[in-house]
């Protein structure tokens, strides 16, 4: 057995242990016990999604007021959908509570910024966290530090809160700030990954050339990003 068929094996495996502890009988009551709960449960992580949405199309407002551009160029938002929720559940081994699972899973609420210049990236950043109603739980730069595939981007896990009829919810949020190059390169690389039985050794190959391109795009943020600086300094010198 070669390791791509190793590995098509063991997702089948992982398949059907998860379709088995769907059928089971914890999973079973743990569902009808929780219906309203889950709903409300994804619910506070929408209006969360909300929250953050509308404060980076502020932060967009007054950007293009005070400078004349746009740096976002699209959010896009995505709630972790049930059936990868139960994967993480499972593989992270966190408790069946709803209490367990929001202390423990970071990404249910998803929001991506896609920006113009890397300088953007660092600027919308810094603006959201210098919120006092925004907490930092973690932050991952893998733009000063890409990750070994070549996939570069800001993470943000934040905490907002939401205000509901009664009381005041914190809400994780994972927020992910990148450029149209970094969002073009993993949108593409995600695709790829997901491509099933490539051969081993093409497998090698068409890593290598990902890197590659990577790098390429990562130098072409950089240049485009020096062309718009020089830009902005004739404007100061007119
Ligand atoms: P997860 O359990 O996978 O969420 O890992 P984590 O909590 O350590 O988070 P990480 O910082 O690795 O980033 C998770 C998210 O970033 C993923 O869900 C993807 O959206 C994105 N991401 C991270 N690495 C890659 C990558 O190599 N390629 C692509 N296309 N996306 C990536
Ligand atoms: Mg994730």
């Amino acid at each position: 057995m070669d390791f791509n068929h190793i590995n098509t094996y063991i997702n089948q495996l992982q398949d059907d242990f998860i379709r088995n502890g769907l059928m089971s009988d914890e999973f079973l009551d743990f569902m009808n016990e929780n219906k309203l709960p889950m709903d409300q449960f994804f619910s506070y992580y929408r209006c969360a999604i909300m929250e953050i949405e509308t404060k980076f199309n502020v932060l967009n407002e007054q950007f293009s007021l005070r400078y004349d551009r746009n740096p976002i160029e699209s959010i896009k938002t995505r709630i972790k959908s049930m059936d990868s929720l139960i994967r993480k559940v499972r593989d992270k081994n966190i408790p069946l509570t709803l209490e367990a699972i929001e202390e423990n899973i970071y990404d249910i609420a998803g929001v991506r910024v896609v920006c113009s210049f890397i300088d953007d990236i660092y600027t919308l950043a810094d603006s959201l966290l210098s919120q006092d109603d925004i907490k930092l739980i973690r932050r991952k730069d893998y733009i000063k530090n890409p990750k070994s595939g070549g996939y570069r981007s800001l993470h943000l896990i934040v905490e907002v809160p939401i205000f509901l009829q009664n009381e005041k919810r914190h809400m994780k949020v994972e927020v992910q700030l990148r450029t149209i190059a970094m969002d073009f390169w993993a949108s593409l690389e995600h695709k790829l990954r997901y491509k099933k039985n490539i051969p081993e050794a093409e497998l090698k190959a068409i890593s290598e050339d990902l890197i590659d391109c990577a790098n390429q795009s990562s130098k072409l943020d950089e240049r485009m990003m020096e062309i718009h600086n020089h830009i902005l300094s004739l404007e100061r010198t007119q």
